[in-house]
């Protein structure tokens, strides 16, 4: 794959983000091109979500702009850009918890298909509707809890099945804020394997805690720190970054902050992917 100017999927320029004196983020400029797996990674606080929040238009820039697959799109809504390719994980409400994994991803299907008015008599009649679905379920390893309450499911395949109703909307770019967030030990790394596996059609943007997963899934990774990109690159150049080494160890010498210090504990992937890198 080149990396040539045609492969940038989202760009963001000098994204800031003020609430009052706040300054959540601090002139974020991003590239993502095809296929990525980039991990955004930062203290409590950085501006993560805040930067993900600009991205889907849930907020208004103070300054910058958002460029997807070259369309500025900094002033369009939610809905609009989740159209054009630019989708996030949506929790699952009311409404799905009701409904089963199969029959919510019907409605997520024929929904992006315009047709989400008689969607249930489509999985019926539409053989592309029911394939499409029958896949998101083998893909996201749904297909044993197909016909069950979403209420019932295990955690982890909540999570999974968030995931596969974005996925359904066949993204160009998929933001997932935490996906993992609260799911027990190696299901975690399921969902992160599962999220890796897609296409390259797919580009990801992860926000995760977990240094673990971060390093397992990343192929590049933007720091941030306070709202300011503090550096980006691979994941290796990442763990060997001395600045980066600071922040999650709090190390006052390279200029850490004591608040850091406190996520020391998420520093040990780190260390080995150093070690190993
Ligand atoms: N709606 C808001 N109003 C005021 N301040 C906000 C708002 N949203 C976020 N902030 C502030 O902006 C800063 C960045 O918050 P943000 O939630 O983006 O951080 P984060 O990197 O996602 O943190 P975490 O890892 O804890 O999820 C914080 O100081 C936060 O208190
Ligand atoms: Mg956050």
């Amino acid at each position: 794959m080149s990396a040539g100017r045609d492969d940038v999927v989202l760009q963001t320029h000098g994204l800031v983000k003020r609430f009052g004196g706040i300054t959540a983020t601090n002139k974020v400029s991003l590239t993502i091109r095809r296929g990525a797996r980039h991990a955004l990674i930062g203290p409590n606080g950085a501006g993560k979500t805040t930067l993900i929040n600009q991205l889907t238009g849930v907020l208004a820039p103070s300054e910058g702009r958002v460029v997807l697959c070259g369309r500025d799109i900094t002033t369009l809504t939610p809905h609009k850009r989740v159209a054009l390719g630019l989708v996030r994980t949506f929790q699952i409400n009311q409404l799905f918890n009701s409904l089963t994994p199969l029959q919510s991803l019907a409605l997520a299907v024929a929904g992006r298909r315009g047709s989400a008015h008689r969607w249930w008599a489509a999985m019926g009649s539409d053989l592309g509707l029911a394939t499409e679905c029958e896949q998101l379920l083998v893909q996201f390893r749904l297909t044993d809890f197909a016909d069950r309450a979403t209420s019932e499911l295990p955690y982890g395949k909540r999570r999974l099945l968030e995931i596969a109703l974005a996925v359904a909307q066949k993204p160009s770019v998929l933001l997932l804020d935490e996906p993992a967030a609260g799911v027990p030990g190696a299901e975690r790394a399921d969902i992160l394997a599962t999220v890796a596996a897609l296409p390259d059609e797919v580009s990801v943007v992860l926000i995760e805690h977990d240094m673990d997963l971060v390093f397992s899934f990343a192929r590049s990774m933007t720091v941030l720190v306070n709202g300011t990109v503090l550096t980006e690159g691979t994941p290796e150049q990442i763990a060997a970054d001395p600045q980066v080494r600071a922040v999650y160890l709090g190390d006052s010498r390279a200029g850490g902050s004591p608040a850091a210090s406190s996520q020391a504990q998420d520093f040990a992937p780190l260390r080995r992917a150093q070690y190993h890198g």
